[in-house]
């Protein structure tokens, strides 16, 4: 089966074509990105109108691009799976719209697949063997969540953020020390680059039921403030990154090693942009003792093979209504699709 598959949930337009057996590693015949993080720098963050109207530009030509590189004509896709939420209302629209054209003129399916889902299950497309059950540490600029996930899609969030994204604790602690939005990858780079116990962050919000990086980041922001006057000599700065990343480090890993505990699971997969991050790679696989999972830095971060990749796996052919009416879902918790 070929899926094509779009994604236009934030701030990064992308689509995927996919061939897909449910019994083999999936195969990327196309893929590609168009970021926007360009655009949005100056304003420091995601503006939604603009991400919306880049998204209605970029989309086209991607799709474009899928079908002269792949050399695959229209007629032999099977199936198209395009982001119906969780994300950002307009952002979604338009993606939702584009391929419901599409499909309209070339008389295809068409499903809506769960973001969080996607990146779920991401790491399949690069290493087939995670199976389930196993637990889901998602983790990107807009979520946070622990999830358990069990055969036939079943999923359970045990632990989600009640304020801040992990992704948006780098972001921010990286602000303070002088990049430019999105600057966690900077920050993290940075980090890496000394191994330094010189500044150490409280541990907050430890015990409590879900994450929380808001005290973080007031007790970063406390720390830079007043590090101030020494912030133009690299390795201080170098040293406040190490101990930023290593107190959001601490928090994700502590919250997933009280969830390990309590779940009979095989494996584990960390998804979403700052599953990136090397040393929180290292930390993992170093404290879990489980086979730990990672996709491929691509499809860590939002990506549309990812979406193709749900769904092929869970279309189950004229079983489902045909969605020429998909409505946009902004806030979908996964948790949700147990009873879809
Ligand atoms: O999954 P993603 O591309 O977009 C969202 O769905 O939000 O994640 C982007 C996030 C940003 O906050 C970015 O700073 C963070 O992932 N990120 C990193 C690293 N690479 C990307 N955070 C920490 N370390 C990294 N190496
Ligand atoms: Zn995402």
């Amino acid at each position: 089966m070929i899926v094509l598959g779009i994604e236009s949930s934030c701030d990064e337009s992308a689509v995927a074509l996919l061939e897909i057996d449910r019994t083999q590693k999936p195969k990327i015949l196309f893929e590609a990105i168009a970021s926007q993080v360009d655009l949005h720098a100056q304003y420091g963050g995601v503006v939604p109108e603009l991400a919306a109207r880049e998204h209605l530009r970029s989309l086209p030509i991607l799709l474009d691009r899928a079908l002269v590189e792949s050399g695959l004509s229209a007629s032999k896709i099977d199936l198209v799976g395009v982001t119906q939420g969780p994300g950002l209302k307009g952002c979604l629209l338009i993606g939702i719209e584009f391929a419901k054209g599409f499909c309209i003129g070339q008389n295809l399916p068409l499903y809506g697949v769960n973001h969080i889902e996607g990146h779920i299950h991401a790491a399949k497309l690069d290493e087939p063997a995670l199976k389930e059950p196993f637990i889901a540490l998602v983790v990107s600029g807009g979520h946070t969540e622990i999830v358990r996930v069990r055969a036939n899609y079943e999923y359970a969030v045990l632990s989600r953020t009640i304020d801040d994204a992990a992704g948006e604790a780098f972001d921010k602690s990286a602000n303070l020390l002088g990049f430019e939005y999105p600057g966690g990858a900077r920050l993290a780079a940075l980090a890496d680059s000394v191994d330094s116990s010189r500044f150490i962050l409280p541990k907050v919000m430890r015990e409590s039921e879900g994450f929380s990086f808001s005290g973080l980041k007031t007790a970063i922001s406390l720390l830079i403030r007043r590090q101030k006057e020494t912030l133009s000599d690299e390795t201080i700065r170098a040293e406040l990154a190490f101990a930023i990343q290593e107190s959001i480090i601490d928090s994700l890993l502590y919250k997933l090693k009280r969830e390990l505990e309590k779940e009979q699971v095989t494996a584990i997969t960390v998804t979403g942009g700052v599953a990136c991050n090397k040393r929180l790679r290292q930390k993992i696989k170093d404290a879990c003792g489980l086979p730990v999972y990672f996709p491929n830095v691509e499809h860590c971060v939002d990506n549309a093979a990812m979406i193709a990749l749900v769904a092929g796996l869970k279309y189950k052919g004229s079983s489902h209504k045909m969605e020429s009416d998909l409505e946009v879902l902004p806030r979908w918790p996964v948790e949700q699709l147990n009873f879809s």
